[in-house]
């Protein structure tokens, strides 16, 4: 066993934004004892994203290091491209790892493609167009450009918790449409049809306000909203639903509510979708930038 990887070598350090902490003392590769184990979940619970820098890890080893923290699990989109003969976006023998690149098929840079480009990648929580979205998600860093692409995060405890009365009582007991037709770049999956109205949006409809499991704390669950028409609450006049959204998401995003994470080689990023949100800044496109993200198996939110 590593010299890492014991209760007295682990480290964490707080990045103190409204979340996030790096780890150190720690290398994902080599085998994990329990207690380190339980001291992990106990820091996520905690500081809902968690940084580990300077990790080399296999396939393999990428699995091993999601399942301390539950299941890993096959990513709600991978049936839209199974449907549709499509496979760039996983990796070779692993249906649990997404690759999210922006190379096109000779692996050269491009703007735009199937797996979230060089663009900006808009607010989200992952898969929350699935029934049961995953509880986390862990992005590996294997190839990135020299500047941009940044992945931020927002803590949706604090954007709960900070909201005025009037709304939290506004949206107690609401749930809404998560828009399944579009995913976090815009680009729309294989197979489904652009809605036209908001009755045509497809996609599970969640509480706007869930307790998390572990924590017993409750967050904001706002999960997508693509360009209109695309997510509305259930039970409220179309007009009042859009003003509400607009104000909900607005807060939900707030920069003191976001730790934006500068990417290094190596980094390996856990995220908790059930309290948090991300969002990935855009870069130039003129470089090959390539992650591997796991997700670990979530439950319907309530
Ligand atoms: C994602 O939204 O899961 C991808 C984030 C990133 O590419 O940094």
């Amino acid at each position: 066993m590593s010299a890492k990887n014991t209760l007295d070598s682990l480290e964490v350090v707080p990045t103190g934004a409204a979340l996030g902490a790096e780890i150190r003392g720690v290398d994902l590769s080599a085998p994990m004892p329990e207690e380190v184990k339980d001291a992990l979940r106990d820091a996520w619970t905690e500081h809902l994203v968690l940084l580990f820098r300077d990790q080399e890890m296999t396939e393999e080893q990428h699995l091993d290091a999601t399942r301390i923290f539950g299941e890993a699990v096959v990513p709600a989109a991978k049936a839209y491209y199974d449907k549709a003969g499509k496979q760039q976006t996983w990796a070779a023998k692993y249906p649990e790892i997404t690759v999210v690149h922006n190379l096109d098929d000779d692996g050269n840079p491009v703007q735009q493609n199937e797996s979230l480009g060089s663009g900006e990648v808009v607010w989200h929580n992952d898969n929350s167009y699935a029934e049961k979205p995953p509880a986390g998600s862990m992005l590996y860093g294997r190839r990135l450009p020299p500047s941009g692409g940044n992945t931020c995060f927002s803590n949706q405890y604090t954007a709960y918790e900070t909201l005025p009365e009037d709304v939290k009582q506004k949206i107690e007991g609401k749930t809404a449409v998560h828009d399944a037709s579009r995913n976090s770049a815009g680009t729309l999956r294989p197979g489904v049809k652009l809605p036209t109205k908001p009755s045509e949006v497809p996609g599970p409809h969640h509480p706007l306000v869930c307790t998390h499991p572990e924590s017993g704390r409750r967050a904001l669950y706002l999960g997508r909203r693509r360009a209109y028409p695309s997510q509305y609450i259930d039970d409220m006049e179309e007009g009042e639903s859009e003003a509400l959204l607009d104000f909900l998401w607005e807060h939900a995003c707030r920069d003191e509510l976001v730790w934006a994470h500068v990417w290094r080689l190596g980094d390996v990023l856990l995220w908790d979708n059930r309290c948090t949100m991300h969002y990935r800044e855009p870069h130039a496109g003129t470089h090959p930038r390539l992650m591997h993200r796991t997700q670990i198996e979530g439950a319907q939110p309530v």
